[in-house]
């Protein structure tokens, strides 16, 4: 079936940009299947950032599946008690699409074209790859920089998603009385936040590869960075959820009380041994595996980093395990570690709840794009 013809800056005025230009004051606000999460940074110059607030509220049991909205006044009221428990002013957020919901594609077009000219040559390629109805489909590009050294040529980067999905966000935000005012997706965000870590290695991992292994409440996503650019992706189905329903057939706890005693502590002698243990083994296995399925799907037989971020890289002795499994340089993400911190942010909290908190980094770095 022939796709229809598409107007790209009509489709682009009825919509949030993918990626807006120039951002007003705004909050970062992830949602995902554990939790809404918030995050509100400030610029105090030279690049640098201070975190003013942060929040995390936990989501109901399948308000969010696969990074879908399921049940969107579970979302919503969510969003409202994030953003209540947070305390800000601010009422524009930024909020990310899951990677499933997007598609990206880079293209190649000559140097110096016009704006119109390359909304033409994405129009065209757009038709090309898009597997529905262009009218189901909210379609963004930027340029992205010079195809090479002293090329003749810029990358572009698309993406389309779907209008259903950006809508159920947009929808979520305004129940709480807020405003929608980026739509980013996941993958950008977190990669984003990534460059705040990347100079904790040496030369800033230049022509290495890093991976980014996201450990989170059901799915693991690996994603591997060459010069900040993404060359490989991949999700499996593995994460914290296991271990809460672990906790609870154990020690015979409910959902809520095994994710408090998660993080708190206080569980029987034997949780360490008969649970957690064994939980982190099949961590660093499921990790060992992801870098395998990346050496065999591509031309690279090395990773040189290892960034493990998730609520699940606030385990303790996680990264150890894995950098045993793996013979890998493995560190923590703190996206924060060097931002000045606001005096409502308690350091302790704020070094755990890190790992999980790169998606809503990177959108909160939004307000700074220029
Ligand atoms: N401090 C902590 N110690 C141990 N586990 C934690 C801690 N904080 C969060 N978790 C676990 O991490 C998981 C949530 O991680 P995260 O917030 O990254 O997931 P998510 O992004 O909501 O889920 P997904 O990525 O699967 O969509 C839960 O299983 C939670 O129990
Ligand atoms: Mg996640």
């Amino acid at each position: 079936m022939p796709l229809p013809k598409i107007k790209i800056s009509d489709t682009l005025k009825s919509l949030e940009r993918l990626f807006q230009a120039k951002a007003p004051p705004l909050i970062g606000m992830d949602i995902s299947t554990s939790a809404v999460k918030m995050v509100e940074l400030t610029d105090t110059g030279n690049k640098m950032y201070r975190i003013e607030r942060y929040a995390i509220e936990p989501l109901p049991r399948d308000s969010v599946i696969e990074g879908n909205i399921n049940n969107l006044d579970a979302v919503g009221e969510a969003v409202k008690r994030c953003h209540s428990r947070l305390g800000s002013s601010i009422k524009n957020v930024a909020l990310a699409l899951p990677n499933a919901a997007v598609i990206t594609k880079k293209i190649l077009v000559p140097a110096g074209l016009t704006e119109e000219e390359i909304e033409v040559q994405v129009e065209a390629e757009a038709n090309q790859y898009i597997p529905f109805s262009l009218d189901e489909v909210n379609l963004d590009f930027q340029v992205v920089g010079p195809a090479g050294e002293d090329a003749e040529d810029v990358e572009v980067l698309i993406a389309a998603s779907r209008k259903e999905k950006v809508e159920d966000r947009v929808a979520a935000t305004e129940v709480a009385g807020l405003k929608a005012a980026v739509v980013d997706v996941d993958l950008l965000a977190a990669q984003a936040a990534y460059e705040l870590i990347e100079s904790q290695f040496p030369d800033h991992a230049k022509d290495q590869n890093v991976a980014i292994v996201d450990v989170g409440a059901t799915f693991t996503t690996i994603n591997v960075l060459r010069n900040g650019q993404s060359i490989y992706l991949r999700e499996q189905p593995f994460g914290g959820a296991q271990l809460t329903q672990e906790i609870q057939d154990k020690f015979g706890l409910s959902r809520e009380e095994a994710e408090v005693a998660k993080r708190a502590g206080g569980l029987p002698d034997n949780y360490e041994t008969e649970v957690l243990n064994p939980f982190l083994e099949t961590f660093g296995l499921e990790v060992a595996r992801a870098l395998q399925f990346f050496f065999t799907s591509t031309q690279y037989n090395q990773v040189n980093h290892i960034v493990l971020t998730g609520g699940c890289a606030a385990l303790p002795g996680v990264d150890g395990v894995v950098a045993q499994r793996t013979q890998v340089n493995t560190i923590i993400a703190n996206p924060f570690a060097n931002m000045a911190l606001s005096s409502k942010v308690r350091p302790k909290n704020l070094q755990q709840d890190a790992p999980s908190l790169m998606v809503a980094c990177g959108l909160a770095m939004r307000r700074f794009d220029s």
